[in-house]
This record gives C-alpha cells, sequence and structure tokens, in this order.
C-alpha cells in the first residue's frame, strides 16, 4: 500500500467518523443543523455574492439630507434599511443604486433634479472607499476580487431625460447604465403601470417611434432597459423592438399576488424567450397584496417564476428604501441570507442560486454589451420628439429667437412672495409621494 493511500483511508475514516458525529450531534439538537445550514448560506453568498437589481438610498438622501452627503456615515445610516455595514453582511457585492425624480417634475425640472441624483450616489461611491462605482461588467468582477461594493447608477422613469436621446447620451457619460422607461406616469413615448398621473393617456400606442428610437439608442450606447413600472402593453412592445435582452429591476410574480406592478405569466414568457430577467421585489405590498408578508410568501414568488421561466431568467431586486413596508425576516439589506436560505430549504440548488444571486444579471449586462459592441458603426441617433407630442410649457421655442421675450425685471419682492407657496407645494408633493408613489 502506498504513503499515498494510507493517507487517503485515513481521510476517508476520519470524514466518516466527523459525519457519524454531525447526525448524531443533529439528531440530538436542532440547533446544530440550524447552524450548518446559515454556515452553507454564508459560504454560497461568499462565493456567489449578491447583485441586488434596485435600491433608493438616494431618494432617502435627498427627503432626509436634501443630498448632504456630509451629514451622514454611510457606515451606520439610522432610519433607513441601506448602508455599508449592513450590505456587507448581507452578501451585498454589487448594488444597482436608482437615480429617482419625482414625476411631478416631469415638464418641470426633472433634468437637473436626476442630475443632482447622479452626483450624490457618484458621490457615495467615490468618497467611500467601502464602494466603487463601476460602468461595465468586467469592472463589476473586478470590484468583487477587490473587495469592493459596486455601484450601477440606473435611472429611473424616462421623464429624466425629458424626451431627448442627446440627454440620454450625456447621462450614459456620466456612468448611467440602466433605465427603466417609466415611473408612476406615462411619458410623451411610453405607458406606465400605473394610472396615477393622467398625463399623456393614449389608446393602443404604448411605445411611440420616439420611444422605439430610445430602445434602439439605449441598445447602442449598452444601457440595460427596464421594464419595472411599465405598462404590460409597453413591456411587450419594448420586448419585440430590443435587440438586447431586458430586465424587469423590482417586480414579482402577478400569479402569486395581482399587483399592476407585477408580471404575468405570458410576459414571463415573452421576457424569457429575449433571454431578460426578472429580479424579484420584496415590497410587501408586491409580495402579498397586503402590508405584511413573509419570507415564504416571497419564495413563492421564486418557485413560481421558476416553474414558469426557470431559474437562468430569475434576480434579486429588492427595493430598500423606496418602499415602506417589507417582510418579517427581509426587513434589511442584512436579511438577504435568510431568503437564500429559505430557498435552499425548497431544495433550490446552488446552480440555481448562483445564477439568481449574480450569473444572470453578469449575463444579461454582458450580453447588453456585446450588442452595443455589434451596433458600434452606427451613428448617435438624430430622432427628435415632434413638437406636438410633448406638451412642455418649459422647453424654449427655438424656431423663433427674435421673438420678443415678456419682461423679466420682476421685482425681488414678488418673487419672494411666489416662494413660500412653492416649497409647501414641494414639501407636499414630496411627502405625499414618499408616503405613496414609492415602490
Ligand atoms: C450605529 O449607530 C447607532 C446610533 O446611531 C448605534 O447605536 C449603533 O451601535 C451603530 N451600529 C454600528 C454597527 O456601528
Ligand atoms: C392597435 O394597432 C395595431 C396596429 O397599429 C392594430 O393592428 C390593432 O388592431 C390595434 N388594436 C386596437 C385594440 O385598436
Ligand atoms: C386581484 O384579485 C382580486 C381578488 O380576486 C380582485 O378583486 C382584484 O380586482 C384583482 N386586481 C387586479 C389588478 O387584477
Ligand atoms: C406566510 O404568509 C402567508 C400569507 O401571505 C400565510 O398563508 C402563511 O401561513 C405564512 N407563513 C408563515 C410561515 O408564517
Ligand atoms: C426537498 O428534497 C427532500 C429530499 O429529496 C424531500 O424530502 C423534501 O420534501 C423536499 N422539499 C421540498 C420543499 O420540495
Ligand atoms: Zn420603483
Amino acid at each position: 500500500m502506498s504513503s499515498r493511500k494510507i493517507a487517503k483511508s485515513n481521510l476517508c475514516s476520519l470524514w466518516m467518523k466527523t459525519l457519524g458525529h454531525l447526525v448524531v450531534l443533529s439528531s440530538l439538537n436542532p440547533w446544530v443543523s440550524a447552524y450548518s445550514e446559515r454556515e452553507r448560506v454564508h459560504d454560497l453568498m461568499s462565493r456567489y455574492p449578491l447583485i441586488d437589481g434596485h435600491n433608493d438610498l438616494a431618494l432617502q438622501l435627498r427627503i432626509l439630507h436634501n443630498n448632504r452627503l456630509s451629514q451622514v456615515d454611510l457606515h451606520n445610516v439610522s432610519k433607513v434599511a441601506t448602508d455599508i455595514t449592513r450590505l456587507q453582511a448581507g452578501h451585498v457585492q454589487a448594488q444597482v443604486f436608482a437615480v429617482y425624480v419625482l414625476c411631478g417634475a416631469q415638464e418641470k425640472d426633472a433634468v437637473r433634479l436626476t442630475l443632482e441624483q447622479i452626483d450624490v450616489v457618484r458621490r457615495m461611491c467615490t468618497e467611500y472607499q467601502d464602494f466603487e462605482l463601476v460602468t461595465s461588467a468586467q469592472e463589476l468582477k473586478n470590484s468583487a476580487m477587490r473587495h469592493k461594493i459596486a455601484c450601477l447608477i440606473s435611472i429611473e422613469g424616462g421623464h429624466s431625460i425629458d424626451s431627448s436621446l442627446p440627454a440620454l447620451r450625456m447621462f450614459y457619460q456620466l456612468g448611467v447604465r440602466s433605465m427603466a422607461l417609466t415611473h408612476t406616469c406615462n411619458t410623451p413615448w411610453a405607458e406606465s403601470s400605473s394610472k396615477l398621473y393622467k398625463v399623456y393617456q393614449r389608446h393602443n400606442n404604448s411605445l411611440t417611434h420616439f420611444g422605439e428610437a430610445v430602445v434602439e439608442e439605449m441598445n447602442r450606447l449598452g444601457m440595460i432597459v427596464d421594464l419595472s413600472h411599465t405598462s404590460w402593453d409597453t413591456a411587450r412592445a419594448v420586448l419585440g423592438h430590443s435587440k438586447a435582452p431586458v430586465i424587469f429591476s423590482h417586480s414579482s410574480s402577478f400569479s402569486i399576488c395581482n399587483h399592476s406592478r407585477n408580471v404575468p405569466d405570458w410576459l414571463l414568457k415573452e421576457l424569457r424567450k429575449k433571454q431578460g430577467l426578472i429580479m424579484v421585489n420584496l415590497h410587501s405590498k408586491f409580495i402579498s397584496c397586503k402590508d405584511d408578508a413573509n419570507i415564504s410568501r416571497v419564495a413563492d414568488h421564486f418557485d413560481h417564476i421558476r416553474n414558469v421561466i426557470g431559474a437562468q431568467s430569475i434576480g434579486i431586486g429588492g427595493d430598500f428604501e423606496g418602499a415602506v413596508s417589507f417582510p418579517q425576516g427581509l426587513e434589511d439589506v442584512s436579511k438577504y441570507p435568510a431568503l437564500i436560505q429559505e430557498l435552499l430549504q425548497r431544495n433550490w440548488t446552488e446552480n440555481d442560486l448562483a445564477d439568481i444571486l449574480r450569473r444572470n444579471f453578469l449575463r444579461v449586462f454582458e450580453e447588453v454589451e456585446r450588442v452595443s459592441e455589434e451596433l458600434s458603426a452606427h451613428l448617435p441617433s438624430e430622432v427628435q420628439i415632434p413638437d406636438k407630442e410633448v406638451q412642455n410649457p418649459c422647453r424654449l421655442d427655438l424656431r423663433h429667437p427674435s421673438r420678443k421675450r415678456p419682461p423679466s425685471d420682476q421685482s425681488p419682492s414678488s418673487k419672494a412672495q411666489q416662494r413660500p407657496t412653492g416649497l409647501l407645494t414641494q414639501a407636499v408633493v414630496l411627502l405625499i409621494s414618499s408616503l405613496l408613489l414609492m415602490d
């Protein structure tokens, strides 16, 4: 018998003993098996740390601190569910940060407000060593090796580009790598799942000619098209038009909870055909259609979607900071391991879990980049939205440069008189929307 064989057989008997002990221990004490299960989850999530599809921390920085980053320590932020300490505890290695501005800003200063949200995410992700701003799949993977939390920037709502492809391109230059085509308002070119704002309503035209041009330009640039918040008709039209896979960054299953923000099975199947991704939203309202929910119900969404289109089409888009109620046991970003543990208990394989934690998102991102590469010979699109399709009084009419402008010598006092009402309205809108509209 060679020495190697002896070593091997010794190792074998050691294993058998250990296993024997484990079996005895776990039958004696249920805590042991629970403990080893948690260990297994942490081991799995260390190897495949989460890429989360949606987080609204930037919105909370606006609401709570008016974007004064110096007022907070991002390692430990009270009143929110997201900070560096908890992201690390939850094995979140990459976070898509939404830059979101109220629908009320459409036709007003949506572009400025969006720039300010991009600024605050960029500051967050460059001033803190634990974060790293990334703009490609490769950079995302590199940041994992450096044990950094990668930040991706995503615009939440097409109203942010004010129907302008040059504005879209400049947002790309600032690092934006995905955009949800709508939030709770229609844009002049795409339709929302919400009927809250009665703007740009139209029949049987859920993605206009200009809307198609937006999708084409996003394909050319290499920006991920996000269909969360769009109407199903718009989602179907985009799936028919996009050359690259698309995602729902934070939506769940309509069959499990019939909320209009969730995705019905027929649409999931269309998404699958395009190799797209649905990143399941954890907000209780979309999980159980009520204000309270539990992890088991969340897992029902995962099980159902896997049955319909397979684990390769699923990701996780927590929606923390964008919604008010989360399931028991999933109250903040440190709790993701509890969800993975529930799925392991439901016999999801480690392979499936590695897919939903990160590999699916990376595959989609890389495919979006590949399509962009393929389109690199195309020039930037010069499609412009027809004037009659935007009813935006803030747009200067450039065709009449010689036209006399209305007198602008308002006295300082008349300006001052206007200000309090404006601020009050803004504050009320902010308050209402933070209570009602966020998701
Ligand atoms: C975070 O700050 C709170 C007080 O603001 C403190 O009680 C808590 O221990 C801190 N947590 C960590 C992880 O530093
Ligand atoms: C919607 O428009 C398409 C083509 O533009 C047409 O084929 C279809 O019948 C229309 N549907 C309705 C409900 O009007
Ligand atoms: C969801 O289901 C409930 C009960 O079946 C029904 O009353 C409600 O109208 C449905 N909502 C939607 C958006 O389909
Ligand atoms: C979780 O919530 C569902 C309803 O959404 C309920 O039927 C179920 O019993 C709950 N499970 C646990 C373990 O509490
Ligand atoms: C998981 O698999 C085990 C062993 O095959 C089986 O006993 C158990 O019922 C399964 N659990 C679920 C939730 O499918
Ligand atoms: Zn949202």
